[in-house]
C-alpha cells in the first residue's frame, strides 16, 4: 500500500512522463521538417522511452493497489529556434524531470515508504543518463556549428539509436 500523498505524486508523474513523450514527439516533427531524419529518429525513440516511463509508474500504482488517475496532457511547443536549441530544451526539460523525481524520493522518505524509495532508484539513475546523453549531443552540435558536413555526420550518428524497452517493469 502507498499513502494518498505518494499516490498523488506518482499520478502527477505519469502525466509528466506523458508530456515528455509529447514534447519529444513534437521535437521529432520539428527536426524532421528541418531535414534531420537522424535527429528525428533520436527524438522518436526518446518519446517511446518516456511512454515506457509512464507505463512503469502506472504498473507500480496498480501493483500497490492504488488507483491510476490520468489528467490532460498539455500541448508542447511547435517551433524551436534550431536543432541545437531543441536539444538544449531537452536538457533543460530533463533537469526539471530530475528535480521532480527527487521530490518524489523526498515524499517517499517522509512517508517512510521504503518500497517506493527502492522503486524510484531506477529513475534516479535513468535521469543521470538522460542528462548526460542530451549534453553529449549538445557538445557535438556546438563543435560542428553550421558546417553542413559535420551536421550530416551527427545526424547519421543519431539515426543509429534504437529503442530498447527497459528490462524490469
Ligand atoms: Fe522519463
Ligand atoms: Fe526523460
Amino acid at each position: 500500500m502507498i499513502s494518498e500523498k505518494m499516490l498523488q505524486g506518482i499520478n502527477h508523474q505519469i502525466n509528466r512522463e506523458m508530456y515528455s513523450a509529447y514534447l519529444y514527439l513534437s521535437m521529432a516533427a520539428y527536426v524532421a521538417d528541418a531535414g534531420m531524419s537522424g535527429a528525428a529518429n533520436w527524438f522518436e525513440i526518446q518519446a517511446k522511452e518516456e511512454m515506457s516511463h509512464a507505463q512503469r509508474f502506472y504498473n507500480y500504482v496498480l501493483q500497490q493497489g492504488g488507483r491510476v488517475v490520468l489528467a490532460a496532457i498539455e500541448a508542447p511547443p511547435k517551433e524551436y529556434a534550431s536543432v541545437l536549441s531543441a536539444f538544449e530544451e531537452t536538457l533543460k526539460h530533463e533537469m526539471v524531470v530530475t528535480s521532480l523525481i527527487n521530490d518524489l524520493v523526498k515524499v517517499a522518505k517522509e512517508e517512510n515508504d521504503n518500497a517506493t524509495q527502492i522503486f524510484l532508484q531506477w529513475f534516479v539513475s535513468e535521469q543521470v543518463e538522460e542528462e548526460a546523453s542530451a549534453n553529449e549531443i549538445i557538445q557535438k552540435l556546438k563543435l560542428v556549428g553550421d558546417a553542413g558536413g559535420g551536421l550530416f555526420m551527427v545526424d547519421k550518428e543519431l539515426a543509429t539509436r534504437v529503442f530498447t524497452p527497459p528490462v524490469a517493469e
